[in-house]
């Protein structure tokens, strides 16, 4: 994201407001069973959410939602009504060479005095681990579109500039293998991005060569020699970043002339992939509301329908940021109600961009094969003071919890199409899950909204039909509370609850069909303000703690206090 690009997404955001406003009443609740709540609305029924997966919503079943009453919602929860699973991929984590989120935060090198295994931080692997990460797409971001891959191999590292993020040198002494060794200890699936902007075809098919032949081509020989005689899993393949933008401004033609390419030459050889674990290939996609995004989604859309044998892709990729203002954004720390309401009003319209492009994947994809990939998303607030703007190093906030809780729901909410996601970023960088200075870390209220999720990693969605009721502050309206509930894969039900407002506490009742159970039991996190924040000094303000609630006669009675993020399983 450069200063340009900045003012160009504010401008879209203008005109996004503008349509949405529009959009939102039109998206009724006939087809996509939806209405987004902060629009005030007088009719109490249109403030019904029906929470389905889409597929069920456009097959018309019938939910009718308890009615509520101000300081209570009533829920029900249809366990006999399985949905699409919940990619554990939407749980994915995104690691750019920026700031400080690869170098202190996962390589501090093996001569550093900061405990390390082979270079990457223990503390770091150890927290990441927890969170059981599915992927982590690397090296960027507009740095992947700058990214030469083999000077980032072999004993000798040349250092180059990052021109895109605070102008600093790039040492390259975290390349393939240490990325890849990386991924090892935490135990997470390789998304690597290559270089389409900068870089050739043939560049990158080396770079897939050497990654993963298992023949004894100069490419393979000189990996082993490089100390990895096995070949690599390259899981996902991104071709391209915002190549509409930073990674080379470039038409909707120019992009599928340059897709139909890369898929075809870029090969992943490891013999293990070949079958049911072939590397599948992610295409940029829409960044935003900007109208010429439909014209590219179209593009990139129609250009696979009409796709040879000899290229494919399996995934389109979406960036969507929460940014108030891009030209005067907002702080990450000390701030009050009123950037607490617009900040997630900006967040929940994740949802009408999702439904968009999902609706017009739906036309060139009917059989859903392509996946949408959020593969940005999160909080993009202003640089901490004294940080190199350039770093995009921010604090997490109680309200970073409820927006990431928010966000993740709604891409279960669409799990038939969005089977992908990768949050921005993982360490030190925007919406991060850790902060780290020098030795010091700290787990940040974001990182432990992706722990109490862990059990809805791969669970099969469950319809929850519920009166979201309203919380209200100034000019801004929005849902008061969110949930979603799966069932892993040993049979328990789990639920999500999102308390939005940050005053008042409020009573869920709710029912549940075909499940059963006495208790509730799982975790809450709150905050005593929506900008409590975790620092080196106090690193335990923004921690979860146990909840427990009974089940009686098939009702669950549970609190939720203000501006928290509450997840229970029923057993
Ligand atoms: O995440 C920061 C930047 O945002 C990425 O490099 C780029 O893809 C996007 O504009």
């Amino acid at each position: 994201m450069t200063g340009k690009s900045a003012l160009n997404y504010h401008c879209w955001r203008r005109q996004f407001l503008a349509i949405r406003t529009r959009e939102v009443l039109s998206r009724s609740l006939l087809t996509r069973c939806f209405v987004v709540p902060f629009i005030r609305l007088t009719v109490r029924a249109l403030l019904i959410i029906c929470v389905l997966p889409s597929n069920l919503a456009l097959t018309g079943i019938a939910q009718t939602a308890p009615a509520s009453d101000a300081g209570k919602i009533s829920l029900s929860i249809d366990a006999s009504k399985p949905g699409p699973k919940i990619d554990r991929n939407i749980f994915g984590q995104f690691a750019e060479h920026l700031g400080l989120g690869v170098y202190e935060g996962i390589w501090v090198g093996p001569d550093s005095r900061i405990p390390n295994t082979r270079g990457m931080r223990n503390d770091v692997v150890a927290a990441l681990k927890a969170l059981k990460v599915p992927n982590v797409r690397w090296p960027g971001g507009c740095f992947a579109d700058e990214y030469h891959w083999r000077k980032g191999i072999g004993p000798q590292r040349a250092v180059t500039l990052n021109p895109n993020w605070g102008g600093v040198t790039e040492p390259n002494t975290f390349g393939t293998h240490e990325y890849m060794d990386f991924l090892d200890q935490i135990g997470a699936e390789a998304y690597l991005s290559i270089n389409v902007g900068s870089g050739t075809p043939q560049e990158a098919a080396e770079w897939l060569e050497y990654l993963t032949t298992t023949q004894p081509t100069t490419l393979g020989k000189e990996r082993a020699a490089n100390g990895h005689p096995a070949p690599y899993k390259i899981a996902y393949l991104g071709i391209g970043n915002e190549s509409w933008d930073c990674g080379g401004n470039m038409t909707a033609d120019d992009y599928v002339a340059q897709l139909k390419i890369y898929s075809r030459f870029v090969r992943n050889f490891n013999p293990a992939q070949q079958g049911k674990q072939q590397m599948l290939k992610i295409a940029v996609g829409p960044g935003g509301n900007e109208p010429r995004f439909v014209e590219w989604t179209e593009e990139v859309m129609k250009a696979w329908q009409n796709h040879k044998w000899s290229w494919d892709m399996n995934g389109l990729s979406l960036h969507n940021y929460t940014v108030v203002h891009w030209d005067n954004k907002f702080a990450s720390v000390g701030f009050g109600e009123t950037e607490y309401g617009q900040i997630l009003k900006n967040t929940l319209e994740m949802e009408g961009l999702v439904s968009k492009y999902s609706t017009i994947m739906d036309k060139y994809d009917p059989q859903k094969k392509i996946a949408l990939v959020v593969d940005e998303w999160g909080s993009w607030y202003a640089p901490l003071p004294g940080s190199n703007p350039g770093f995009l190093a921010q604090q997490n906030s109680m309200r970073d919890a409820v927006l990431a809780a928010l966000n993740l729901n709604i891409f279960a909410r669409h799990a038939d199409r969005v089977r992908m996601a990768n949050i921005a970023q993982m360490i030190n960088v925007l919406q991060a899950m850790i902060l780290t200075d020098k030795e010091k870390m700290v787990l940040t209220p974001s990182y432990y909204v992706y722990k109490m999720y862990v059990p809805f990693q791969d669970a099969i969605f469950v319809p929850v039909a519920f009166n979201a009721g309203t919380y209200t502050h100034g000019d801004i309206s929005l849902p008061r509370v969110d949930a979603i509930a799966a069932k892993d894969a040993s049979g328990k039900l789990w639920l999500e609850l999102t308390n939005l407002d940050p005053n008042q506490s409020v009573e869920i009742q709710a029912t549940l069909t075909g499940a059963t159970g006495k208790t509730a039991v799982g975790e809450t996190l709150t905050a005593p303000k929506v900008d409590s924040v975790n620092t080196f000094e106090a690193p335990n303000t923004v921690v979860p703690k146990p909840v427990s609630a009974p089940v009686q006669g098939g009702k669950l009675t549970l609190k939720l206090e203000p501006k928290s993020v509450t997840v229970i399983s029923i057993g």
